[in-house]
């Protein structure tokens, strides 16, 4: 499967943002990180979640990128009732 035509060699940084679903990332990310080519590649992990930040996401994520031949960077996670006001919590995490 396909998910994306991207030009991975282009990035050296991938940023990966997602709903927390039952405390861990949505199928559909699950199967872009099978696709991708996240070799060599900084993934920086973001999400919205109503409690309990990430869950097991990270844990889960940081597992399935290391195995693609990348590594997970520490994320941010944001209550989705406060993503309206995390603009400046977004870019100190940008940096
Ligand atoms: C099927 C489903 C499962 C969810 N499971 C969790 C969860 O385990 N932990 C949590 O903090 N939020 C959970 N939520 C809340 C979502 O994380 C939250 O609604 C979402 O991040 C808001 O972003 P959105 O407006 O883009 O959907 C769940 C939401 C749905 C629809």
């Amino acid at each position: 499967m396909k998910v994306l035509n991207l030009n991975y060699s282009e990035y050296d940084v991938i940023y990966l943002g997602f709903p927390i679903w039952y405390r861990t990332y949505p199928r559909l990310v699950a199967s872009f990180v099978d696709v991708a080519d996240l070799k060599d590649k900084v993934v920086r992990p973001f999400c919205t979640n109503e409690e309990g930040a990430f869950g097991i996401a990270d844990f889960e994520l940081s597992a399935a990128v290391k195995m693609k031949g990348g590594r997970l960077e520490k994320g941010l996670a944001v209550k989705s009732f406060n993503v309206a006001s995390c603009d400046e919590e977004l870019r100190n995490w940008i940096g």
